[in-house]
């Protein structure tokens, strides 16, 4: 799926936001001609048939309904991903209780975002999922952003709206100073608490599944891993947690493409700034996909943040990447301007 980044502003500032070389720097909003381009790029040489839309916080964009009816009404989308902190939902139900619209809602804390953001977000998920209806179309989700991230007052939001499934993230850092360094230290110091946190969401039969940056398999013990097994009791996990990326050792990644308002595209947030691209050189976004596989995916297996990266199976078999490839970005580029080099030899 590819995104469509509506505007830089956003009614939050989260100290992880690893969109944080745009956002809140302007407001930046997208033109109708622009988003209008960027969504012919996208459903054009049908490859794709999800839109995101996503900032900032998208929702906050003057013509943000505008934007969604255009996305909606396209017959090539069939459906439209919204990204947002869910703080604004109530002034735009009628899109965003489209059924084509997904939603997949950051919850922050109510410590990280004060007692009146969090209420508000909390009665726009209330009427949401318990008068709209919109159950099977939300996904709340969290960023595990530090040692002792909070995680209480989802499970009590999860558990409230009878919710069976959440998206995780453990955070990709955003600071230049801690990428290109050894990612084990920084996943060891997340993992204890990140082991409590699912405890407690299986023992609720709410199933975990990580978007970006999935913890690796290497960090797992043996008896870690067997502790999950009693919860295949619920007959619910037994049945369902096949469809979790937590229940396998794959740790990958691939392109999603965030277009931006001057329509450039980079390849994720996360290595925002050396991915950009100006999309009208790509016949469409197979085209631009395939453009970041070729320059960046494809040397992220011979890349390695660790040394016990280089001698892994998981590895060499392209089952792990190591996680976020922001960890490695500087190795992955000085392999693509090596293999460049050599090929104008
Ligand atoms: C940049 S936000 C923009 C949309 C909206 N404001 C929101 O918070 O959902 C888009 C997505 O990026 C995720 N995100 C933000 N910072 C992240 C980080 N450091 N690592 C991984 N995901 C992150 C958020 O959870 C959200 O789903
Ligand atoms: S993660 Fe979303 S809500 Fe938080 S600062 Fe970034 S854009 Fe705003
Ligand atoms: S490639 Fe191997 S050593 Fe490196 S993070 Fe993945 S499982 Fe661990």
């Amino acid at each position: 799926m590819s995104n469509i980044m509506l505007i830089d502003a956003c009614n939050l500032k989260c100290s992880y936001c690893f969109a944080n070389e745009f956002v809140n720097v302007s407001r930046n909003e997208i033109s109708l001609e622009a988003f209008s381009k960027a969504l012919e790029f996208i459903l054009g040489d049908g490859s794709e048939s999800c839109v995101g839309m996503i900032g900032g916080e998208p929702t906050l964009h003057p013509l943000f309904d505008t934007m969604m009816r255009m996305a909606i009404t396209d017959e090539r989308a069939k459906s439209i991903m919204l990204y947002t902190n869910g703080l604004l939902l109530h002034e735009h139900w009628d899109v965003c209780c489209h059924a084509k619209t997904h939603l997949l809602i950051n919850c922050n804390s109510p410590t990280d975002i004060g007692e009146g953001a969090f209420k508000r977000l909390c009665e726009n998920l209330e009427i949401l999922l318990e008068q709209k209806m919109c159950k099977d179309r939300v996904t709340l989700g969290i960023n595990m952003y530090k040692p002792d991230f909070e995680y209480r007052y989802l499970i009590d939001l999860l558990k409230k709206h009878k919710l069976d499934h959440v998206r995780v993230s453990i955070t990709v850092p955003n600071m230049d100073g801690q990428r290109n360094t050894d990612a084990h230290a920084y996943f060891r110091l997340m993992k204890p608490n990140v082991i409590r946190f699912f405890h407690e969401l299986l023992a609720n039969g709410i199933i975990p599944h990580f978007d970006c940056n999935k913890l690796p398999p290497c960090l797992l013990e043996k008896e870690e891993i067997e502790g999950f097994y009693r919860y295949f009791s619920d007959p619910f996990i037994k049945e369902n947690i096949d469809k979790s990326n937590i229940a396998n050792r794959h740790v990958t990644c691939a392109p999603v493409v965030d277009i931006r308002q001057d329509l450039t595209a980079v390849r994720c947030f996360g290595l925002s700034s050396c991915t950009k691209q100006r999309i009208d050189k790509f016949k469409g976004i197979k085209d631009l996909k395939n453009y970041y596989y070729r320059t960046i995916d494809a040397y992220a297996w011979n890349s390695a943040y660790s040394s016990a990266c280089s001698s892994c199976y998981d590895r060499q078999v392209l089952s792990c990447n190591g996680g976020c490839l922001a960890f490695k970005i500087e190795e992955i580029l000085r392999l693509a301007e090596y293999a460049e080099r050599r090929l104008g030899e």
